[in-house]
């Protein structure tokens, strides 16, 4: 299936490597503009070149999620270089450093100031995406064009109890944000939704994808998905996509998982 997003402009955060590079490519496939937004701007400008060198349209926008005048200016780019905003993914996203040679940080281990950051990078980034989108999108609903899309990238960590305490908690963040925005801007025809991935080998926490042990790393984490394969970040991406797009057109509120079945439960006996 082409052509969910045909027309439309997305605004893709974290887009410089992972799920948003996944998502820039495949929204971009799909007949989207993009504007990759990203702290790191080389990552950001090589992302919008990939898309450019598949045929897509593209612009690179150098932004701290954490700071709400970088969003603005983003969405301002954008808006400058293609004339209006239908999708925001906020994706961007950041978690607590592991304990070298051990693994994941307990919360009594965490420190104030990295819990700090990671807050406002994945809840108050979220917030400033949603607040730049939702201004934007009421400009273009005096000219008549009403609506919008907002995705964000939760985590299945904000379903249910799975790994790093803090960091379950700013996703958790994301998920009520998500119901509670979804109910308050309904009447302006936004929708806003989540995706929550359970763990994808990417640069995230520090994991490298292309460790020459990918496949052995990969096959761990499938073994503990229901489906049994690792999430894929384009696996991520799709299910935005889909949440983007016009065939999710009476779907809001929702958190979305993309577990492999991991949040549904546990099979019992057998
Ligand atoms: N990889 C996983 O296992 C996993 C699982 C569940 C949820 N997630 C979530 O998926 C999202 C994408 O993560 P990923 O796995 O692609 O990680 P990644 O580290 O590969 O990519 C994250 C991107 O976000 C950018 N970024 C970080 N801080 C930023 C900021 N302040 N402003 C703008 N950009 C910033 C980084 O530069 C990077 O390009 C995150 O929200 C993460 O929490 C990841």
């Amino acid at each position: 299936m082409q052509g969910l997003l045909e027309g439309k402009v997305a605004l893709v955060t974290g887009a410089g490597s992972g799920v948003g590079r996944a998502a820039s490519l495949l929204f971009a496939e799909h007949g989207a503009k993009v504007i990759a937004v990203d702290v790191n701007a080389d990552e950001a400008v090589a992302t919008a070149a990939m898309v450019r060198t598949e045929g897509g349209e593209a612009i690179a926008v150098e932004c701290d999620v954490s700071d709400p005048a970088s969003v603005d200016h983003a969405v301002a780019a954008g808006v400058e270089a293609f004339g209006r905003l239908d999708c925001i993914y906020n994706n961007a996203g950041i978690t607590i450093s592991p304990v070298p040679g051990k693994g994941l940080r307990s919360l009594i281990e965490c420190e104030d100031e990295e819990m700090r950051r990671v807050s406002e990078v994945n809840v108050m980034g979220v917030v400033h995406g949603c607040q730049s989108a939702i201004r934007q999108f009421e400009r273009q609903a005096k000219d008549g064009l009403g609506g919008g899309a907002i995705v964000s990238t939760a985590s299945v960590a904000g379903l249910i109890g799975y790994g790093g305490v803090f960091y379950g908690a700013t996703k958790g963040a994301v998920v009520q944000l998500t119901r509670a925005l979804a109910i308050e801007v309904a009447e302006k025809g936004i929708r806003v939704n989540a995706v929550c991935p359970a763990g994808m080998l990417t640069h995230y926490a520090g994991m490298d994808p292309d460790s020459e042990h990918r496949d052995r790393i990969l096959e761990g984490m499938g073994r503990v998905h229901p489906l049994g394969r690792a999430i894929d970040p384009r696996d991520t991406a799709s299910a935005a996509l889909f949440l983007c797009s016009d065939l999710a057109s009476n779907v809001t509120g929702v958190n979305l998982p993309v577990d492999g079945g991991l949040s549904a439960g546990r099979k019992v006996g057998g």
